[in-house]
């Protein structure tokens, strides 16, 4: 099937690049050139794991390209709509303007019989608007909301085998026919028994933002639970351990710590909220709880990294990790990154060390002295913070780590060391919610 994808970021590029992987012929349309030259020659212009492959391998089968013209997506039958909906300068609610003008920038091009597939994730009742638009441009032309659910780390993994599909679509025959269709685009994965859910279009928008606010929920619980846990000398590592083995609360994202960063689940949270504001509605007040625990945790470090070293201003800080998590070179909303510059203003000297991050995050905070390895990040420190779980910092050695320090202190913001083994060392060692 041809197929256009509108919008290459980190949610398009990857769809783009499965779609060609699973056989379609795949047009990518971006405004910004700089990404389509460097996906056109192959790359990916951001880390994750397994795209470089499959962009590889796409292009030179032919069934990929990329372009800034958007008359190239006509022909295509199918037309996903992958922009970013950022938070608005200034409020909480979703920045429209992306999707808004790339269906407005489709619209000339479409085809009657042509199937607009909505995939960014948009405030409840965007469908329905949308959906006139398109209807109106074009006599046969209709449109589907189909929400990702993608994890950066994994992308390339959840987009060809997804835990779930789910299909919002319009009633009676045109439902049935944008379903049609969408099983097509997704046949490979449907054969091997992957669930489809088709429903309204308000059902598949809320399906998006619930689960996000739900996996944000649980983290924040969890660390709701660890602010307990420091007061009273309990350990919420164990407590998760030992909640989680109740399936219906299951142990996945109950990992408490520096909390959830990234471009999905904290705008998507305070999105949510605005739009049940917008609706009269109460129901996702808590949300606002949701979202000061998370930020809690980022202060906290803070303080934490301030007790051990007594005087911050000078004070030599080793930052391990400014991703927003591990696998990912994304720092948008990164939690470690918040705290790394919270700490330089307030004048220690931060050296940053991210396996994958240190290019991306310099763009944003390029105050910080990045440096290519952990060592060099290590020499000397007054104190050292784990804020991002990389494998590679999980696996440090207390021993090694000592011969480089200037004092032994350690902060284990993320739950991965061995505290009782670093102290056995002699470093003073901090955890979040851990006595
Ligand atoms: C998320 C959703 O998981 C995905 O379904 C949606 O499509 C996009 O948003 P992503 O942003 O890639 O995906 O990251 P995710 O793996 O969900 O982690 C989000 C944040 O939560 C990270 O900062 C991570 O460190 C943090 N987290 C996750 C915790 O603090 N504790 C946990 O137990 C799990």
């Amino acid at each position: 099937m041809r197929i256009s994808v509108i919008g290459c970021g980190y949610l398009g590029a990857v769809h783009a690049a499965c779609m060609a992987e699973l056989g379609h012929d795949v047009v990518g349309v971006d405004v910004d050139e700089r990404k389509v030259a460097e996906l056109s020659a192959g790359r990916a212009p951001f880390f994750e794991p397994g795209l470089p492959e499959v962009l590889e391998r796409a292009t030179a089968s032919g069934r990929l390209r990329f372009t800034t013209d958007m008359s190239e997506a006509a022909g295509a039958q199918v037309h996903f709509v992958a922009v970013g909906t950022p938070q608005t300068a200034g409020s909480h609610a979703a920045d429209m303007t992306y999707v808004d003008a790339a269906v407005t920038a489709l619209l000339p091009h479409l085809a009657d019989g042509d199937l607009v597939v909505g995939k960014s994730t948009v405030p409840v009742g965007t469908a329905a608007r949308l959906a006139e638009r398109v209807r109106a441009s074009s006599s046969g032309a209709d449109l589907a909301w189909n929400p990702e659910f993608l994890r950066e780390g994994f992308a390339v993994k959840d987009t060809v085998s997804p835990d779930r599909f789910v299909y919002g679509v319009p009633a009676g025959a045109g439902g049935e026919r944008a379903t049609a269709l969408l099983d097509e685009v997704y046949a490979t994965a449907l054969a091997t028994g992957t669930p489809r859910l088709v429903m309204d279009y308000a059902t598949a928008e809320l399906v998006k933002v619930s689960a996000n606010a739900f996996l944000a929920t649980k983290i924040s619980f969890i660390n709701a639970m660890a602010e307990i846990a420091e007061a009273t000398g309990a350990d919420v590592t164990q407590l998760a351990d030992a909640i989680g083995h109740d399936a219906r609360i299951g142990r996945k994202f109950l990992n408490a710590g520096l909390g959830f960063g990234g471009g999905c689940l904290p705008k998507d949270i305070r999105a949510f909220q605005a739009r049940a504001d917008e609706l009269g509605l109460e129901s996702l007040a808590f949300l606002a709880d949701v979202d000061a625990v998370n930020l809690r945790r980022r202060a906290k470090v803070v303080d934490l990294t301030v007790e051990l070293v007594g005087e911050v201003e000078g004070a030599r800080v080793a930052v391990l990790g400014v991703a927003f998590k591990p696998d990912s070179d994304d720092v948008r909303d990164s939690p470690a990154l918040d705290v790394a510059r919270a700490l330089h203003d307030r004048g220690a000297s931060v050296r940053v060390h991210d396996p994958e991050a240190n290019e991306t995050a310099r763009r944003v905070a390029p105050e910080l002295d990045y440096v290519a390895d952990v060592d060099s990040a290590l020499r000397d420190a007054d104190v050292v913070l784990v804020l991002t779980e990389w494998k590679q910092f999980r696996q440090l050695d207390p021993a090694h780590v000592a011969e480089l320090v200037a004092e032994l202190r350690i902060v284990d913001a993320r739950a991965v060391l061995d505290l009782g083994a670093w102290r056995a060392a002699g470093f003073e060692a901090r955890g979040l919610g851990r006595p």
